[in-house]
């Protein structure tokens, strides 16, 4: 994967994520679902790129990553997108990944605001909440275009794919 800035400490991060999540770590916000967003993000990179526009992939595969890993619960948890900023602080002052001063606000932007509803932001933004909001079918929600943000993710083979990939590990259980 390309980084447009910065190193990931993925192994480093993989285990603190594991260690710290207080919910089920393969559960509906957990590990299965944040490698789907990514999944669903780098894809929708690659679509918005061929349309012209510049979306950072570090900042989209850490929001993957980040975005629920501060949750308290699976239900209502209103404030678990800026706990994972705050917390995110902390995790880029110890060297778990690197990222300039703007990719980290973006970041921090995207987590605080994902469950919140809104559709307008900067393009990497977007992304961000649509590779979030791709993956509700684990949730038996079919994704509502109008709840996305960007051309790409409106798009109905990528509301069908993703929808596909959501609902994979359901179909087997
Ligand atoms: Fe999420």
């Amino acid at each position: 994967m390309s980084q447009q800035a910065g190193e990931i400490n993925y192994n480093g991060l993989h285990s603190y994520l594991k260690n710290f999540f207080k919910i089920d770590f393969m559960g509906m916000h957990g590990l299965p679902h944040w490698a789907r967003v990514c999944k669903n993000g780098l894809d929708l990179i690659e679509l918005e790129e061929a349309l012209g526009h510049t979306p950072r992939t570090d900042v989209v595969y850490l929001f993957a990553y980040l975005h629920d890993h501060c949750r308290e619960n699976d239900d209502e948890d209103y404030q678990h997108g800026a706990a994972a900023a705050a917390n995110a602080v902390k995790l880029r002052e110890q060297g778990y990944f690197e990222i300039d001063d703007e990719g980290f606000e973006l970041l921090c932007y995207a987590m605080t605001h994902h469950s919140h509803g809104q559709t307008e932001a900067d393009i990497t933004v977007q992304i961000c909440w649509d590779a979030d909001r791709l993956d509700l079918g684990r949730c038996d929600i079919v994704p509502d275009p109008k709840y996305l943000c960007t051309q790409s993710a409106k798009r109905q083979d990528v509301i069908d794919a993703a929808y596909k990939r959501s609902t994979k590990g359901k179909e087997e259980k």
